[in-house]
């Protein structure tokens, strides 16, 4: 499969991932063929990108968040943010609900690595930045050893941790990378208004309100709103700026499409030291997929091979399937090797965008011919 702009989409691409609504509801269905209607429809709802099936690696891909679970928790979170907008109050109880859900199938997938980047819709981009800011963090977590206590605590703040954006003029949020003086004050008011919003909740710790305060901090005291350094900050809070951090790049905006998972870490860690502290980025590395599903490798062989499976036990050695000979042919069908079961066999390179395109598109023809 592979990520496409809502520019580049033609009728006849088959969904290779469901689109879920904030709601819940499935926006369109894995295995929907589009057409003019489907496309415009999602240029409609600001949708910025897809995933579509390329005839590579069309297979199901494990998901740290169950669709069920994720649409689930989406549901109640855009009705649960919906009412604070309105009545400026939370239902503590049930967010904590919306943690243990998202905390148990992190736990029960808890050798699932991280291998596609969400699609959503502009107007879904709160809800879906809140759950993965917290699903993302608590992965963290657990690769860092928290017990559940803190797993529960850590996801409480970092699902509400932007909690303040909704008392901000939604015009302001929404042109955040190109706002003047006055109003970059406003919006980096937020982490003190959310600050000041979960404080009045006696059913939350504390540190919880502060994972709202403080997760636009810095490593080197260049954050906002207090430049606390390092040792100011708390960890809950540094772990919530790296997962808010890598949640940003991998989005799409109305300017460019999201960075891939791997690229997005690559950003990160050349912040670290600076921005993160680069201990608990190697934390959360631990739960991407070096080798993502789908992508293509050059091995030591001369072929060309797609990875079909990589978890945390063999994200160096994939599982993978051999698609092109040494002289660049494609192989007919593609033939399955275990990487952890050759060791004479080894990754040269991941190939690079372009490499892939020229690829694809070779097997694409290919299809059509036969
Ligand atoms: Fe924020
Ligand atoms: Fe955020």
């Amino acid at each position: 499969m592979q990520r496409i702009a809502i520019d580049d989409l033609e009728s006849g691409m088959v969904i290779a991932r469901t689109i879920i609504a904030s709601d819940g509801r499935a926006l369109l269905n894995e295995n929907t063929r589009l057409n003019d209607t489907f496309i415009h429809r999602l240029r409609l709802l600001g949708v910025m990108s897809v995933y579509v099936k390329d005839g590579l690696a069309d297979i199901e891909v494990p998901e740290i968040i169950s669709s069920r679970v994720r649409a689930s928790v989406s549901a109640t979170l855009n009705t649960s943010l919906k009412n604070f907008a309105l009545k400026k109050t939370l239902d503590m109880e049930s967010m904590k609900k919306l943690v243990s859900m998202l905390l148990e199938d992190i736990i029960t997938n808890r050798n699932v690595i991280l291998h596609l980047e969400d699609v959503r819709s502009y107007d879904d981009q709160l809800l879906m930045h809140s759950l993965n800011v917290a699903v993302f963090s608590m992965m963290t977590g657990f690769s860092m050893g928290y017990n559940e206590g803190k797993l529960v605590e850590l996801g409480l703040g970092t699902l509400l941790h932007d909690i303040g954006m909704i008392m901000i003029d939604p015009d302001i949020i929404h042109r955040r990378d190109q706002l003047g003086n006055s109003e970059s004050e406003i919006f980096r008011g937020h982490p003190e208004i959310g600050f000041n919003i979960l404080r009045t909740y006696r059913e939350v710790s504390t540190k919880v309100a502060h994972i709202a305060y403080q997760h636009h901090e810095r490593f080197d005291g260049s954050g906002y709103p207090r430049q606390l350094n390092r040792k100011q900050i708390l960890e809950y809070a540094k772990i919530a700026a790296i997962a808010d951090a890598f949640d940003n790049v991998i989005s799409d905006t109305s300017s460019r499409q999201g960075y891939s998972a791997n690229d997005a870490l690559t950003v990160l860690r050349k912040l670290g030291n600076t921005y993160f502290d680069p201990e608990m980025i190697e934390a959360f590395a631990s739960n991407v997929a070096i080798y993502p599903v789908g992508c293509l490798l050059s091995l030591n062989t001369g072929h060309i091979a797609v990875v079909t499976s990589a978890t945390k036990i063999n994200s160096t050695r994939p599982m993978v399937y051999l698609i092109c000979d040494k002289e660049g042919q494609l192989i007919k069908p593609p033939y399955a090797i275990d990487l952890q079961q050759c060791n004479e066999v080894s990754i040269i390179r991941r190939l690079s965008n372009q490499e892939t395109e020229v690829i694809r598109t070779k097997f694409a023809c290919q299809q059509k011919l036969n």
